[in-house]
Protein backbone atom coordinates (compact mmCIF):
# COMPACT_ATOMS: atom_id res chain seq x y z
CA UNK A 1 0.00 0.00 0.00
CA UNK A 2 1.43 3.57 -0.99
CA UNK A 3 1.13 6.99 0.72
CA UNK A 4 -0.19 9.23 -1.98
CA UNK A 5 -0.77 12.95 -1.65
CA UNK A 6 -3.37 14.44 -3.92
CA UNK A 7 -4.55 18.15 -4.41
CA UNK A 8 -7.50 19.52 -5.35
CA UNK A 9 -8.96 16.89 -3.22
CA UNK A 10 -12.48 18.52 -2.52
CA UNK A 11 -14.28 17.73 -5.14
CA UNK A 12 -13.94 16.91 -8.92
CA UNK A 13 -11.05 14.54 -10.28
CA UNK A 14 -9.75 14.78 -6.93
CA UNK A 15 -12.14 13.81 -4.55
CA UNK A 16 -12.86 10.94 -6.80
CA UNK A 17 -8.80 10.15 -6.86
CA UNK A 18 -9.04 9.91 -3.26
CA UNK A 19 -11.82 8.02 -2.94
CA UNK A 20 -10.84 5.22 -5.01
CA UNK A 21 -7.13 4.96 -3.65
CA UNK A 22 -8.47 5.06 -0.37
CA UNK A 23 -10.91 2.49 -1.11
CA UNK A 24 -8.04 0.22 -2.10
CA UNK A 25 -6.37 0.74 0.93
CA UNK A 26 -3.89 3.46 0.60
CA UNK A 27 -3.15 6.23 2.86
CA UNK A 28 -4.12 9.35 1.31
CA UNK A 29 -3.27 12.83 2.48
CA UNK A 30 -5.89 15.32 0.30
CA UNK A 31 -4.72 18.73 0.23
CA UNK A 32 -7.25 21.64 -0.26
CA UNK A 33 -7.75 25.00 0.38
CA UNK A 34 -11.11 25.02 2.80
CA UNK A 35 -11.33 21.15 4.49
CA UNK A 36 -14.15 23.16 6.74
CA UNK A 37 -16.61 22.98 3.70
CA UNK A 38 -15.37 19.96 2.12
CA UNK A 39 -18.16 18.29 3.12
CA UNK A 40 -17.84 15.25 0.94
CA UNK A 41 -13.71 14.96 1.86
CA UNK A 42 -14.47 14.90 5.83
CA UNK A 43 -17.48 12.15 5.34
CA UNK A 44 -14.68 10.46 2.93
CA UNK A 45 -12.28 10.30 5.75
CA UNK A 46 -14.69 9.14 8.60
CA UNK A 47 -14.22 5.54 7.34
CA UNK A 48 -10.81 5.82 5.33
CA UNK A 49 -7.70 5.96 5.99
CA UNK A 50 -7.34 9.97 4.96
CA UNK A 51 -5.72 13.15 6.32
CA UNK A 52 -7.34 15.91 5.19
CA UNK A 53 -4.26 18.69 4.85
CA UNK A 54 -5.38 22.61 4.42
CA UNK A 55 -2.92 23.87 1.98
CA UNK A 56 -3.18 26.82 -0.57
CA UNK A 57 -1.12 25.79 -2.96
CA UNK A 58 -0.46 29.20 -4.99
CA UNK A 59 1.09 30.39 -1.77
CA UNK A 60 4.55 29.19 -1.15
CA UNK A 61 4.49 30.20 2.86
CA UNK A 62 1.14 27.69 2.91
CA UNK A 63 2.81 25.38 0.79
CA UNK A 64 6.47 25.01 3.15
CA UNK A 65 3.66 24.50 6.53
CA UNK A 66 2.30 21.54 4.41
CA UNK A 67 5.90 20.23 4.22
CA UNK A 68 6.79 20.88 7.45
CA UNK A 69 3.68 19.01 8.30
CA UNK A 70 5.03 15.85 6.30
CA UNK A 71 8.78 16.05 7.42
CA UNK A 72 9.64 12.68 7.20
CA UNK A 73 6.90 11.32 5.61
CA UNK A 74 7.43 8.73 2.62
CA UNK A 75 5.49 9.55 -0.02
CA UNK A 76 4.52 7.23 -3.03
CA UNK A 77 2.90 9.15 -5.30
CA UNK A 78 2.02 12.98 -5.63
CA UNK A 79 -0.93 13.82 -7.68
CA UNK A 80 -0.74 17.62 -8.80
CA UNK A 81 -4.52 17.72 -9.51
CA UNK A 82 -5.70 21.01 -7.79
CA UNK A 83 -6.19 23.64 -11.37
CA UNK A 84 -8.40 26.41 -12.07
CA UNK A 85 -9.92 27.46 -15.20
CA UNK A 86 -9.07 31.20 -14.93
CA UNK A 87 -10.27 34.39 -15.71
CA UNK A 88 -13.48 35.60 -17.66
CA UNK A 89 -11.67 37.51 -20.44
CA UNK A 90 -8.80 35.56 -22.15
CA UNK A 91 -8.60 36.24 -25.38
CA UNK A 92 -6.66 38.03 -27.93
CA UNK A 93 -9.05 41.14 -28.01
CA UNK A 94 -10.08 41.19 -24.29
CA UNK A 95 -7.04 39.68 -21.78
CA UNK A 96 -7.33 39.68 -18.02
CA UNK A 97 -3.60 39.67 -17.66
CA UNK A 98 -3.78 39.97 -13.98
CA UNK A 99 -5.94 36.86 -13.49
CA UNK A 100 -3.82 35.08 -16.60
CA UNK A 101 -0.99 35.64 -14.24
CA UNK A 102 -3.11 34.06 -11.37
CA UNK A 103 -3.91 31.36 -13.38
CA UNK A 104 -0.32 30.71 -14.52
CA UNK A 105 0.63 30.74 -10.56
CA UNK A 106 -1.85 28.01 -9.65
CA UNK A 107 -1.68 25.88 -12.92
CA UNK A 108 2.19 26.16 -13.53
CA UNK A 109 3.78 26.96 -10.94
CA UNK A 110 2.23 25.15 -8.03
CA UNK A 111 2.78 21.92 -8.94
CA UNK A 112 6.82 22.59 -8.98
CA UNK A 113 6.18 24.64 -5.58
CA UNK A 114 4.77 21.54 -4.44
CA UNK A 115 6.95 18.95 -5.84
CA UNK A 116 9.89 21.02 -4.33
CA UNK A 117 8.54 21.30 -0.80
CA UNK A 118 8.25 17.34 -1.31
CA UNK A 119 11.29 16.61 -2.75
CA UNK A 120 12.80 14.56 0.56
CA UNK A 121 9.30 12.63 1.01
CA UNK A 122 9.34 11.48 -2.18
CA UNK A 123 13.20 10.63 -1.93
CA UNK A 124 12.39 8.48 0.97
CA UNK A 125 10.82 5.26 -1.19
CA UNK A 126 13.12 3.51 -3.65
CA UNK A 127 11.16 5.24 -6.86
CA UNK A 128 8.11 7.26 -6.27
CA UNK A 129 5.96 9.55 -8.67
CA UNK A 130 4.75 12.71 -9.55
CA UNK A 131 1.60 12.67 -12.06
CA UNK A 132 0.37 15.85 -12.73
CA UNK A 133 -3.28 16.79 -14.23
CA UNK A 134 -2.86 18.82 -17.36
CA UNK A 135 -5.20 19.31 -20.10
CA UNK A 136 -4.92 18.35 -24.01
CA UNK A 137 -5.75 22.91 -24.27
CA UNK A 138 -1.91 22.70 -23.01
CA UNK A 139 -0.83 20.56 -26.30
CA UNK A 140 0.72 23.10 -28.81
CA UNK A 141 -0.43 20.26 -31.63
CA UNK A 142 -4.23 21.06 -30.28
CA UNK A 143 -5.42 23.92 -32.49
CA UNK A 144 -8.39 25.91 -30.67
CA UNK A 145 -8.21 29.32 -30.15
CA UNK A 146 -10.10 29.16 -26.58
CA UNK A 147 -8.70 29.98 -23.07
CA UNK A 148 -5.44 31.91 -24.22
CA UNK A 149 -4.47 31.99 -19.95
CA UNK A 150 -5.75 28.32 -19.24
CA UNK A 151 -3.95 26.76 -22.45
CA UNK A 152 -1.17 28.90 -22.32
CA UNK A 153 -0.77 27.57 -18.26
CA UNK A 154 -1.20 24.01 -19.38
CA UNK A 155 1.35 24.62 -22.07
CA UNK A 156 4.40 25.82 -19.51
CA UNK A 157 3.18 23.21 -16.83
CA UNK A 158 3.87 20.11 -19.41
CA UNK A 159 7.23 21.22 -20.10
CA UNK A 160 8.08 22.41 -16.30
CA UNK A 161 7.19 18.63 -16.08
CA UNK A 162 8.80 17.21 -19.14
CA UNK A 163 12.28 19.24 -17.41
CA UNK A 164 11.75 17.95 -14.39
CA UNK A 165 11.14 13.99 -15.23
CA UNK A 166 14.82 14.26 -17.26
CA UNK A 167 16.78 16.09 -13.99
CA UNK A 168 14.74 13.46 -11.56
CA UNK A 169 14.78 10.12 -13.29
CA UNK A 170 18.71 9.58 -11.80
CA UNK A 171 16.66 10.07 -8.50
CA UNK A 172 14.26 6.95 -9.32
CA UNK A 173 11.55 10.04 -9.36
CA UNK A 174 9.22 9.43 -12.06
CA UNK A 175 7.18 12.25 -13.78
CA UNK A 176 4.33 12.74 -16.19
CA UNK A 177 1.27 14.57 -17.11
CA UNK A 178 -2.03 13.42 -17.69
CA UNK A 179 -5.18 14.73 -20.22
CA UNK A 180 -8.25 13.36 -17.78
CA UNK A 181 -10.97 13.73 -20.64
CA UNK A 182 -13.33 15.72 -20.71
CA UNK A 183 -14.81 15.65 -17.40
CA UNK A 184 -18.30 16.04 -15.66
CA UNK A 185 -17.06 18.47 -12.58
CA UNK A 186 -17.28 22.20 -12.01
CA UNK A 187 -14.58 22.78 -14.37
CA UNK A 188 -16.21 20.35 -17.21
CA UNK A 189 -19.65 21.46 -17.10
CA UNK A 190 -22.62 18.66 -16.87
CA UNK A 191 -22.28 17.85 -20.27
CA UNK A 192 -18.98 16.66 -20.62
CA UNK A 193 -18.22 13.44 -21.64
CA UNK A 194 -16.84 11.23 -18.84
CA UNK A 195 -17.73 10.95 -15.75
CA UNK A 196 -15.33 11.69 -12.97
CA UNK A 197 -15.27 8.45 -11.67
CA UNK A 198 -14.85 7.22 -14.78
CA UNK A 199 -11.28 9.70 -15.39
CA UNK A 200 -10.21 9.29 -11.99
CA UNK A 201 -10.23 5.24 -12.42
CA UNK A 202 -8.54 5.84 -15.96
CA UNK A 203 -5.89 8.09 -14.44
CA UNK A 204 -4.95 5.37 -11.87
CA UNK A 205 -4.36 3.23 -14.40
CA UNK A 206 -2.22 5.46 -16.47
CA UNK A 207 -0.39 6.11 -12.51
CA UNK A 208 0.52 2.37 -12.36
CA UNK A 209 2.09 2.33 -15.84
CA UNK A 210 4.10 4.95 -14.90
CA UNK A 211 7.86 3.44 -14.95
CA UNK A 212 11.63 4.71 -15.06
CA UNK A 213 11.18 3.76 -19.29
CA UNK A 214 8.04 5.88 -20.02
CA UNK A 215 8.92 8.47 -17.65
CA UNK A 216 8.26 11.95 -18.88
CA UNK A 217 5.29 11.42 -21.37
CA UNK A 218 2.03 12.92 -21.90
CA UNK A 219 -0.97 10.56 -21.66
CA UNK A 220 -4.42 10.74 -21.79
CA UNK A 221 -6.95 9.56 -18.97
CA UNK A 222 -7.53 6.11 -21.29
CA UNK A 223 -3.80 4.93 -21.45
CA UNK A 224 -3.20 6.31 -24.71
CA UNK A 225 -0.34 8.79 -25.68
CA UNK A 226 -1.06 12.41 -26.13
CA UNK A 227 0.69 14.31 -29.10
CA UNK A 228 2.32 17.14 -27.47
N1 LIG B 1 -13.04 18.70 -16.08
C1 LIG B 1 -12.42 18.65 -17.26
O1 LIG B 1 -13.05 18.46 -18.32
C2 LIG B 1 -10.93 18.83 -17.33
C3 LIG B 1 -10.32 18.71 -18.58
C4 LIG B 1 -8.93 18.85 -18.66
C5 LIG B 1 -8.19 19.07 -17.52
N2 LIG B 1 -8.82 19.17 -16.30
C6 LIG B 1 -7.96 19.40 -15.13
O2 LIG B 1 -8.32 18.50 -14.10
C7 LIG B 1 -7.96 19.04 -12.82
C8 LIG B 1 -9.12 18.89 -11.86
O3 LIG B 1 -10.22 19.67 -12.33
P1 LIG B 1 -11.75 19.25 -12.13
O4 LIG B 1 -12.32 19.00 -13.45
O5 LIG B 1 -11.86 18.20 -11.09
O6 LIG B 1 -12.35 20.64 -11.64
P2 LIG B 1 -13.09 21.10 -10.31
O7 LIG B 1 -14.13 20.13 -9.90
O8 LIG B 1 -13.49 22.50 -10.60
O9 LIG B 1 -11.93 21.07 -9.21
C9 LIG B 1 -10.84 21.94 -9.27
C10 LIG B 1 -9.99 21.76 -8.02
O10 LIG B 1 -8.90 22.69 -8.09
C11 LIG B 1 -8.95 23.55 -6.94
N3 LIG B 1 -8.59 24.92 -7.25
C12 LIG B 1 -9.10 25.72 -8.20
N4 LIG B 1 -8.56 26.95 -8.12
C13 LIG B 1 -7.68 26.91 -7.09
C14 LIG B 1 -6.82 27.88 -6.51
N5 LIG B 1 -6.76 29.14 -6.97
N6 LIG B 1 -6.06 27.50 -5.45
C15 LIG B 1 -6.13 26.24 -4.97
N7 LIG B 1 -6.93 25.28 -5.49
C16 LIG B 1 -7.70 25.61 -6.54
C17 LIG B 1 -10.41 23.53 -6.50
O11 LIG B 1 -10.49 23.93 -5.13
P3 LIG B 1 -11.72 24.86 -4.63
O12 LIG B 1 -12.92 23.97 -4.57
O13 LIG B 1 -11.24 25.34 -3.31
O14 LIG B 1 -11.89 25.95 -5.65
C18 LIG B 1 -10.76 22.07 -6.74
O15 LIG B 1 -10.29 21.27 -5.69
C19 LIG B 1 -7.54 20.49 -13.09
O16 LIG B 1 -6.14 20.59 -13.10
C20 LIG B 1 -8.10 20.77 -14.49
O17 LIG B 1 -7.36 21.76 -15.18
C21 LIG B 1 -10.16 19.07 -16.18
Amino acid sequence: MANILITGANKGIGLQLTSQYASAGNKVFACCRSPESATELNELAKSNDVQIIKVSIGDAVSVAEMASQLKGVPIDILINNAGTGGPKSQSVSNMDFEGWADTFNINAMAPLRILQALKENLSLPDTSKVVTITSQMGAISLDMTVAYAYCASKAALNKVMKLAAIELAKENIQVCVIHPGWVQTDMGGPTADLTATDSAAGIINVVTQLNADNTGGFWKWNGETHAW
